[in-house]
């Protein structure tokens, strides 16, 4: 349980593990920004220094302006960051695609097969290291459990894999180890305190086909929610927030002609551990405040409404 973690010990104990399994061998790091794979890059740069090699696949499929915040808060850190610009590439596997397990396992298969690329660029890694945590596994059916969704990490590696081995010293921990772990390892409590994101970004958020024009809506609407969750102070109090883009259309009307629009909805949770959570109570001034700046500032949507749903029965994510 997280209360009783401790981070000090876990970490000397996983920076022998991960010396003993890796020796003299090249490793890769998948970078998303995300809490997890930071604090992963942090413990494994303590172990095996300049043996790591992080790697940012920037698929296009990040909030606004992530991919070069992440590119600033990594590249001076005396890792080996590198930044992939594989958007083009991502969207067009993406083409046409709806189903939500389908798009999952095709952005994790991508995610394997820039690695491997880059891997043969650095000439040849020999290992690849994740930052899959235990819900992770257990949600995604591995450890006997019923499969709910399979995480970008777990159910899309496929079976072909390049790699000697995978290095995920994180499985056995809940968020909140995570984030103790991070704070021990000197990260900057911004990072370690970030929400989460999902692997496979955006995409999951654009319900049915994943465009670019769907995308930028998105990012935008987004970006407005949480400017003002922030401006409400109550970023803190809620654990995850975040827009989500749907594949409905309604009518409704804008300056006295008809308009037939974008449905974006909202999601923000309180949760300890995100196996259960419970939809937050955001009081409506706020959330009228959002919706008015949403539909006035982008000119697509025409509706926005509030998802007032636990999980269970729903999940965080909508796919
Ligand atoms: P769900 O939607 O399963 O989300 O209730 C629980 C938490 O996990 C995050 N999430 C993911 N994280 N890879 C990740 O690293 C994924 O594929 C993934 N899918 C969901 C989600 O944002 C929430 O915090």
């Amino acid at each position: 349980m997280p209360s009783e973690f401790n981070a000090k010990a876990f970490i000397e104990k996983s920076i022998a593990e991960i010396q003993e399994a890796v020796k003299d061998g090249k490793v890769l790091l998948g970078l998303s920004g995300g809490v997890d794979s930071s604090v992963l890059a942090a413990l494994l740069a303590k172990a095996i220094g300049g043996q790591l090699y992080c790697i940012f696949a920037d698929h296009g499929l990040m909030r606004k302006n992530e991919g070069d915040e992440v590119e600033e808060a990594f590249k001076d850190r005396g890792l080996n960051f590198i930044r992939a610009n594989v958007k083009d590439r991502f969207l067009n596997k993406l083409k046409g695609v709806t189903d939500p397990e389908r798009k999952r396992k095709i952005i994790g298969e991508e995610f394997i097969r820039v690695f491997e690329e880059e891997a043969n660029k650095i000439g040849n890694a020999d290992f690849l290291a994740q930052g899959t945590i235990y819900p992770d596994i257990a949600e995604s059916g591995s450890d006997g459990k019923k499969l709910i969704k399979s995480h970008h990490n777990v159910g899309g590696i496929p079976e072909n894999i390049n790699f000697k081995g995978i290095i995920e010293p994180l499985k056995t921990l809940y968020k909140e180890d995570v984030r103790r772990l991070g704070l021990e390892l000197n990260l900057p409590a911004e990072l370690v305190n970030r929400q989460p994101f999902p692997g496979p970004g955006l995409a999951v958020r654009c319900i049915g086909e994943v465009t670019e024009e769907k995308l930028e809506i998105l990012r935008e609407a987004d970006y407005i929610f949480r400017t003002e969750l922030a401006a409400a102070k109550l970023d803190q109090a809620i654990n995850q927030y975040f827009a989500v883009i749907t594949d409905t259309r309604s009518v409704g009307v804008k300056n006295g002609g008809r308009t037939y629009g974008y449905l974006i909805a909202l999601r923000a949770v309180v949760t300890d551990d995100f196996v259960s959570a419970d939809f937050a109570r955001i009081p409506y001034d706020t959330l009228e405040k959002v919706s008015m700046r949403i539909t006035g500032e982008i000119r697509s949507v025409n509706r926005v409404v509030y998802d007032i749903t636990s999980k269970p029965p729903s999940t965080v994510e909508w796919e």
